[in-house]
């Protein structure tokens, strides 16, 4: 059973210092982490070394596949149909824009998630933390045809602010969202586009001025090429470091 956290969920109302957040989780001085922002091009993170780009020959695989770097993982959570538990699956996801922020999720027709966000119109992303990586692998192999999966992964169903969803209160972000499209791909995918209407985070994610602080969150992507979670890894840069800029965010 996965505990749920001490810290209390907000809705970006309380303040606490940038500073002294980053340097609680990375044990040093925000400048000390990275020369990145407002200085033009920044060099690497200089406490661990860039991987060598790699230089050899290129070949077409056998199979061509959506082999990009690690997807966020999520966990969709949508109510259930009347009498049947709430859903949870793990779902890709990307963002659409920013401002408005708009998000999208691909939903399988073979899949409980694709059926109730048809039946209805809100939702919420659950970011997951890598020390709930398990039970969010029970979350994909298991059905909610035929097992209530809050139950099974041990995780808390929790209520969103905003939007008429379940939450896993584990999960340190909350995005809560309503469908405002969505497309048929086949063969056998549908793609929900919906609006954030609602964030809300587990204090010490965000500073104060409400940008996420990636490091105190341990985040997880999956990989399509590899069928692997990785956690994030290092800072390398900030959108806008060749323009001088650092106040960019979507
Ligand atoms: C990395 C990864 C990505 C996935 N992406 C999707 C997806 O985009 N759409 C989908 O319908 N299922 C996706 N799944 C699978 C389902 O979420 C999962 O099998 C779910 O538990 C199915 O539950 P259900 O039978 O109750 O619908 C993904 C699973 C993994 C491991």
């Amino acid at each position: 059973m996965t505990s749920v956290p001490r810290w209390s969920r907000r809705r970006f109302l309380e303040g606490g210092s940038a500073a002294a957040a980053i340097a609680a989780v990375w044990g040093c001085a925000p400048d000390d982490r990275t020369q990145a922002g407002g200085s033009g091009s920044s060099p690497p993170d200089s406490r661990t070394s860039p991987s060598a780009p790699l230089t050899g020959p290129r070949r077409q695989l056998a199979a061509p596949g959506p082999m990009l770097p690690p997807v966020p993982a999520i966990l969709l959570t949508v109510n259930g149909r009347p009498g049947d538990p709430d859903e949870i699956s793990v779902l890709w996801t990307f963002v659409v824009n920013g401002d408005p922020p708009q998000i999208g999720v691909s939903a399988g027709f073979e899949h409980q998630a694709r059926a109730l966000l048809e039946l209805h119109d809100e939702f919420v992303l659950n970011l997951p933390a890598a020390s709930m990586v398990e039970a969010f692998d029970t979350i994909d192999m298991n059905s909610g045809t035929v097992a209530d999966k809050f139950e099974l992964s041990g995780l808390t169903r929790g209520e969103a602010t905003v939007v008429d969803a379940p939450t896993v209160a584990e999960s340190p972000i909350h995005c809560e969202c309503r469908t405002t499209d969505s497309l048929e791909v086949p063969p056998a995918r549908k793609l929900f586009i919906a609006e954030v209407v609602a964030t809300t985070v587990i204090e010490g994610a965000v500073d104060d001025d409400d940008r996420l602080i990636v490091p105190a969150v341990d985040f997880f992507g999956m990989t399509a090429g590899s069928g692997e979670h990785y956690t994030m890894g290092r800072r390398v840069g900030n959108i806008g470091m060749t323009a001088g800029r650092s106040d960019i965010r979507y």
